[in-house]
């Protein structure tokens, strides 16, 4: 049988429509087909590789834990300089009041503990999230889902959630004394990358102090330097209580965090204790790449590579507006985002799906949003060169002129 036969065939399928490209490597912001063929990965295999495919520095992370200690011992039991190392380094990069981390292998399992975690520290069950959010598919993430489209089929689901419009002052009264947490992206990425007021995140703030709930920001996707900061809300004047990120902090490998205070943190030791655990969260490599990752994008990595200049996450505003310039097109309604995480707003689906199609086709990755899908997903590697900006943009161009006249 053929490797695609094989894929069908034994690959759980999540759409009848998978995109099916047959991979046989990648390198910094390109992936090689079987084929011979290129593809510039302007998504970042969603929101992941944000210091490029296989960056030398990460991978000789990762080699020399390999040669030290894979797997040991379950969550917080054995001290592993790879999780001590990536946690203070981590920490480094936060306030004060954000430096406890628990490791967990993906996002979902961030939002998860951090739900736990807010309804034992308050006591509280009810938690807020916002309309047209995606924090995961297991049970409780999914329940803070703000689609009901995608929960109808598996209710029941958890009890006490409620949902508000992010970036919308009127519902912030909607959190109050019986709010456990408000779960909330500092920019409402599936939504089709909303940019809130940095006021509006501000009143929350204010709000969940007021009322004694915990603010959650989910930073899965904007964190590690994707927003032109390392952390998104740096640019917002708005402190969490517990941080959650995965995505781009593995730099390709699976991990993830919840990060909060030692006051908040500690409920998880009695009462019962092993309040929350987990076998494989904080792999000792997961952390080594992490870790290799971070010192990437603060611009650490003693030039690795040659595009290796200075924080990246300090190129991300630049090179987004780059694109901005030059996507440039009758077709084109908007363009919303922050740094390197954009969302091009065409006038449909049926508008946008054969620019992507065809633009896949000529060599470029694109994608559209789980709740959006009117508009272009662009979060390319932070690693993404003018050059590489310019010949995407070209591409992406032709790709709407070409469907345009199909379509005529
Ligand atoms: C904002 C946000 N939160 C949570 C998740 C879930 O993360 P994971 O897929 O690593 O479980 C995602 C994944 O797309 C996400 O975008």
């Amino acid at each position: 049988m053929t490797d695609r036969q094989l894929f069908l065939q034994h690959i759980a399928q999540t759409s009848d429509f998978p995109l099916g490209l047959e991979i046989e490597r990648a390198e910094g912001v390109f992936i090689f087909g079987q084929d011979g063929k290129s593809y510039m990965d302007l998504i970042s295999g969603i929101g992941v590789s944000n210091v490029g495919h296989r960056h030398p520095h990460v991978l000789r992370a990762i080699q020399n834990q390999l040669d030290k200690y894979l797997h040991l011992m379950v969550y917080g039991e054995y001290v592993q300089t790879p999780q001590t190392q990536l946690a203070h380094a981590l920490t480094q990069t936060l306030p004060d009041t954000l430096n406890t981390v628990y490791f967990t292998n993906s996002g979902t399992e961030a939002v998860e503990g951090a739900m736990k975690l807010a309804k034992r520290y308050t006591g509280r069950l009810e938690i807020i999230s916002c309309f047209k959010a995606y924090h995961g598919s297991s049970q409780g993430a999914l329940s803070l889902s703000g689609d009901e489209n995608f929960k109808r089929n598996y209710r029941p689901l958890l009890p006490g959630i409620r949902h508000i419009q992010h970036g919308n002052p009127t519902h912030i009264e909607q959190i109050t004394h019986q709010t456990a947490a408000v779960v909330m992206e500092v920019i409402a990425a599936e939504a089709g990358v909303r940019v809130p007021d940095a006021a509006y995140l501000q009143a929350v703030r204010q709000r969940c102090t007021d009322v004694g709930a915990l603010l959650i920001f989910d930073e899965i996707q904007t964190g590690f330097g994707r927003t032109g900061t390392f952390w998104a809300f740096e640019g917002f004047g708005a402190v969490p209580d517990i941080l959650l990120c995965a995505k781009g902090m593995g730099g390709g490998m699976p991990i993830g965090a919840f990060i909060s205070s030692a006051d908040i943190m500690q409920v998880f030791r009695n009462n019962p204790i092993l309040g929350h655990i987990t076998t494989f969260g904080g792999h000792p490599v997961s952390c080594a790449a992490s870790l290799a990752t971070l010192q990437v994008i603060q611009g650490q990595s003693a030039g690795a590579r040659s595009v290796d200049t200075g924080k990246l996450y300090e190129q991300a505003e630049a090179k987004g507006q780059l694109f901005r310039q030059l996507l440039v097109h009758p077709a084109i309604k908007a363009i919303r985002g922050k740094g390197l995480m954009l969302a091009v707003e065409f006038d449909s689906f049926a508008v946008l799906k054969p620019i992507i199609d065809r633009a896949i086709l000529k060599g470029i990755i694109t994608d559209w949003f789980l709740f959006c899908d009117n508009s272009m997903r662009i979060a390319p590697p932070l690693i993404i060169t003018e050059a590489q900006i310019r010949e995407a943009c070209a591409v992406i161009l032709e790709a709407i002129d070409a469907s345009m006249v199909v379509a005529v």
